[in-house]
């Protein structure tokens, strides 16, 4: 697969993506959206790759919308602003429900759609002295299609606050309203993610993915009406293969078949 915007590493059990177009600090555009939606796609049928590490290249993780690009679309029809925007609100989806787990390793700047890229990943870290921001309104513009993600992740009250100010924060913040899971000093970034990523290997591979959509799936919910839903998953997975095999592996004091 030829990339332009990406740098893809796949050495399983790991495939790290870099966006990687660092002059513009990793704004994204059209052709960068459509290579980032194919590669993790593709990443779903490789069965080796069981997490994902998404990063940026140069000095900052990604400077959100490449607004060369926001600012042309005042000459495309409502039909293709509106295709644009579906395309980006995909690509935040496409993060969201992937079947393997993706960690975001984040410096220097997550801005704009880049801020609502970390909340659409399951578990963003990000350097100390990163600076985040809902700055869209500060554009004149609104943080739309990645607002689910990212009040999921902060609730309302942080978000009246950010996305109402626009204004920037830096990454000891990101963590305490749980943006990112941590702030860690620039030189342990990479350490942190790699235990982030040897924690995730310990799960089995199924399971990590359907307690994915068991999140999707429950939260902001009743308990009366997803009773029914968490009952059938437990009851599935429990007599699975790899739950079989995981519990068994308890039982008999030895590693599980997943963890080589
Ligand atoms: N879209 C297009 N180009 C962008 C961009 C974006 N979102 N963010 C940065 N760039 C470009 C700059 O225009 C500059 O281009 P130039 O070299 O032709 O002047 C280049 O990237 C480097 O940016 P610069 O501001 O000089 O780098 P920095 O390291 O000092 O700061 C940021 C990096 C990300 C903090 C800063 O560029 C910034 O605040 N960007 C805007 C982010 C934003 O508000 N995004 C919301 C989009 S909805």
């Amino acid at each position: 697969m030829k990339l332009e915007r990406l740098e893809l590493q796949i050495e399983p059990p790991v495939a790290r993506i870099w966006l990687n177009r660092p002059d513009v600090r990793n704004a994204f555009d059209g052709l960068m959206v459509s290579e980032l939606r194919r590669v993790l796609f593709g990443l779903r049928s490789e069965d080796g790759v069981r997490v994902i590490v998404l990063g940026g290249r140069g000095a900052a993780f990604c400077a959100g919308a490449d607004l060369h690009w926001m600012k042309a679309m005042a000459g495309f029809s409502r039909d293709e602003n509106l295709r644009e925007a579906q395309s980006l609100a995909d690509l935040f989806f496409t993060v969201y429900e992937s079947p393997k787990p993706v960690v975001a390793r984040v410096h220097g700047a997550a801005l704009g759609g880049g801020a609502g890229l970390v909340a659409a990943c399951d578990l963003p870290v990000a350097a100390l002295g990163t600076r985040f921001g809902f700055t869209e309104v500060r554009l004149g513009i609104i943080p739309a299609v990645v607002s689910p993600y990212v009040i999921g992740k902060i609730g309302e009250s942080a978000a009246r606050e950010l996305f109402l100010t626009g204004e920037r924060f830096e990454a000891v913040r990101a963590a305490e309203i749980g943006l990112v899971r941590a702030a860690v000093p620039e030189e342990d970034l990479d350490a942190t993610v790699e235990g982030r990523v040897e924690e995730l290997l310990h799960a089995g591979p199924q399971a990590v993915a359907e307690a994915k959509a068991l999140i999707r799936e429950v939260a902001w919910r009743r308990v009366e009406s997803v009773q029914r839903y968490t009952v059938e998953r437990i009851a599935d997975l429990r007599i699975s293969d790899e739950g079989q095999e995981g519990m068994r592996a308890f039982l008999e004091k030895r590693k599980p078949s997943w963890r080589g």
